[in-house]
């Protein structure tokens, strides 16, 4: 297997190209950036302990039937993937109330909502990811109806696993974002699942033990990567 030329490099990644057909390389970095890139830094190992984390709940959604990008790991900060086309949109999963929705909708973080609540937003670094609706996918032609339709019941799915799956850790899932892809024509889960990109709170403290700690400077933010990782692997 040979690494190639970058074909992207986001915030928290880069990705190449490999010799063989169909399967690129994703490099996780250390590099953190909070509220659309105004706030860097680095937590460090943060790369290592995401590519192992991914690796093992995508392994566990594989297992629950659930087609994903990770194909194997490659070393602590590389893994090997299927070759999708990203989807242009973010899904934002939600379980509890946290964040933005706490903010917009004047309630308190942590109110139990009673079924889970999906939303989309366009991925766009420059315009800061704004929030879209089923509308604005159909009408920009950033997702089929079929392949929208996909990708909200493969959410419903993933969330069902994994919610059961912290649960069994003492890990609350709050709320998280995903991303979707194309590869030979079907949509499947790609991008990663890690306390970059999940809210996740201990069971009996609600502790939090995710990105928020690096968003709101609570300190302990590698600490917590690590405690979650550490919880997942027992
Ligand atoms: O900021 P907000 O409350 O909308 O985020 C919802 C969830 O999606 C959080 O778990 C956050 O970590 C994740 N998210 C993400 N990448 C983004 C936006 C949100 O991983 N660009």
């Amino acid at each position: 297997l040979q690494r190639l030329e970058k074909l992207y490099e986001g915030k928290a990644k880069r990705v190449y190209k490999t010799n063989i057909e169909k399967q690129f390389i994703v490099e996780y970095k250390d590099d953190a950036t909070a509220f659309n890139g105004e706030k860097k830094g680095t937590i460090s190992n943060k790369g290592l302990i995401n590519n192992e984390m991914s690796a093992h709940l995508f392994k566990i959604l594989a297992d629950a039937g659930i087609e994903n990008h990770f194909i194997e790991l490659l070393n602590e900060r590389e893994m090997l993937v299927k070759s999708v086309e990203i989807i242009p949109i973010e899904v934002m999963i939600r379980n509890v109330v946290a964040g933005s929705l706490a903010k917009r909708l004047g309630l308190d973080e942590g109110t139990e909502l009673s079924k889970t609540v999906i939303e989309f937003a366009y991925k766009s670094d420059e315009l800061g990811d704004p929030m879209i609706n089923d509308y604005h996918i159909d009408a920009l032609n950033l997702a089929t109806k079929e392949q929208l339709d996909t990708i909200k019941s493969l959410s419903i799915k993933i969330n069902e696993v994994l919610e059961k799956y912290f649960l069994e850790k003492d890990l609350r899932l709050i709320d998280y974002k995903l991303e979707f892809g194309l590869f030979e024509n079907r949509v499947i889960l790609a991008d990663e699942i890690s306390p970059d990109t999940c809210r996740l709170w201990d069971v009996n403290t609600n502790e939090k033990l995710d990105k928020d700690r690096f968003r709101r400077d609570l300190g302990n933010v590698e600490e917590s990567y690590i405690e979650v990782l550490r919880r997942l692997k027992a």
